[in-house]
């Protein structure tokens, strides 16, 4: 059975596959396949990923700590989640407390919408309630998964939909 978990070393065969992908969608084109490779440089990468969780408020860079989460099957990698701890002004317009991604070929199996419901209550941990989030006009799947999860729609900013979730 799937499940949310911290991203690990473990998952590198098949995170690059996932990968392989995306790439294909253009989509994580920043995330170089030749380099992720390297078992160190994937490490570093996996590292970073759990590091953001403890970004300071004083942190430079204007990005907000994050709890990234991989939803795996065993040793498979399936999808992707970021909760952010709190919102600051970009966020507030697009992208919300919550991020998802189900990798290309795991689509359309209800994974996000699941994924989406096992995060809601680690949100509610982090004193998040409701979530926000946010997607795309055109991206009526991802508005299907927010529904899903008793997602109110609170209107939208520019194509950006904006729905209140609760995370009790
Ligand atoms: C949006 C996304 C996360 C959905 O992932 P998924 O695992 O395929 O979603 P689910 O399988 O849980 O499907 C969600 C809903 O969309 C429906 N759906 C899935 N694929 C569909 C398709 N091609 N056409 C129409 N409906 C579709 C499902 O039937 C389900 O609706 P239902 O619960 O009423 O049956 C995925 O498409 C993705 O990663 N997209 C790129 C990143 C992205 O857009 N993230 C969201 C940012 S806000």
């Amino acid at each position: 059975m799937p499940q949310l978990v911290t991203p690990a070393t473990l998952y590198q065969t098949s995170f690059l596959a996932a990968l392989v992908e995306c790439h294909e969608e253009h989509r994580h084109l920043e995330l170089g396949l030749t380099t992720l490779r390297a078992p160190e440089t994937f490490a570093r990468y996996v590292a970073a990923l759990r590091a953001e969780e403890n970004l300071r408020a004083d942190d430079h860079s204007g990005r907000v700590p994050q709890t990234n989460l991989w939803w795996v099957d065993g040793d498979e990698f399936l999808g992707r989640i970021a909760i952010r701890h709190r919102l600051n002004a970009g966020l507030r317009s697009v992208g919300g407390h919550i991020g998802y991604e189900t990798r290309p070929s795991r689509r359309h199996r209800g994974h996000a919408t699941t994924m989406l419901a096992t995060a809601l209550p680690l949100a509610g941990a982090l004193g998040i309630d409701p979530a926000l989030i946010t997607c795309d006009v055109a991206n009526i799947i991802s508005r299907r998964v927010i529904e899903a999860n008793g997602g109110r729609y609170a209107g939208r900013d520019a194509d950006e939909l904006h729905f209140w979730v609760p995370t009790a």
